[in-house]
């Protein structure tokens, strides 16, 4: 063999070692967060376990860490068990067919898990209203294991304000609202689909987990699910003075 050829096995072995470690390592995650019970189900575990954390995450910073991590524009990839927690709540409104809405979808981290539940004959639908952070996690969808459903367009990521969530493809079976409202926006209540389920942070200082389920009569009934600390749901430009 060759000087070159050999130093290229060698790259491609340093390659596979690195990228099955990152494989490793997101497992190793996933089975943190089920050890914990934060994971409850098989289905949650899954795609947790076949989209990368890793892809998500900005160079250089520690995508398997339990915390949420800065993206740049005064906004951040919420913490592992965040995403757990609201995959779990979500999960019967995330099967194959139905229609999922992710608001401040941010890296498109939960957007491409969600993606994978609904499958290519559901639709998920990341707004985000910082465009470079639009660019940024359509890039990193396309390395994920969501990419062809990029590519089918049952996956798509908007640029705009998420108050107003996104009629094209209402009414959605779920909703989650990845940064904190002072109060739940009526617009996002008026797209959730009877008997569909929206995951919202509410608050200023002190913020709530609410989970609003809307009855068949089209009345909605919200109950708190834990105490969190999200960035607020507000407009690009108070965002960016910080
Ligand atoms: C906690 S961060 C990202 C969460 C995302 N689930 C993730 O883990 O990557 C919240 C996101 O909401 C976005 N955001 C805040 N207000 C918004 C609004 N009015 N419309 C759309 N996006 C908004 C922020 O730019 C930020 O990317």
């Amino acid at each position: 063999m060759n000087p070159k050829s050999k130093l290229n096995l060698i790259l491609h072995k340093v390659q596979q070692y690195w990228s099955g470690n990152a494989v490793n390592q997101n497992k190793g995650m996933v089975e943190n967060l089920q050890r914990y019970g934060i994971i409850q189900s098989r289905k949650v575990a899954e795609v947790m376990e076949t989209i990368d954390r890793g892809l998500f995450v900005p160079n250089g910073t520690p995508p398997y860490v339990d915390s949420p991590i800065p993206i740049g524009y005064n906004a951040t990839i919420s913490a592992p068990h965040m995403h757990a927690t609201c995959l779990q709540l979500l999960e019967e409104n995330l099967q194959p067919g139905m229609h999922a809405l992710d608001v401040g979808s941010g890296t498109g981290y939960l957007t491409a898990c969600f993606a994978m539940m609904v499958g290519p004959q559901g639709r998920a639908i990341g707004v985000e209203h910082i465009p470079e952070l639009v660019s940024s996690s359509t890039e990193n969808i396309q390395k994920s294991a969501a990419a062809s459903l990029l590519k089918d367009g049952s996956l798509s990521v908007h640029s705009g304000d998420g108050r107003q969530g996104w009629p094209e493809f209402a009414p959605y079976d779920a909703i989650h609202v990845g940064a904190a409202a002072k109060e739940i926006p009526q617009p996002l209540i008026d797209q959730l689909k009877p008997g569909g389920r929206m995951v919202i942070p509410v608050g200023v200082l002190f913020q709530d987990l609410q989970v609003v389920d809307k009855n068949s009569d089209g009345s909605v009934s919200i109950r708190t699910e834990t105490s969190v600390r999200y960035v607020p749901l507000t407009s690009k430009e108070a965002q960016l003075q910080g």
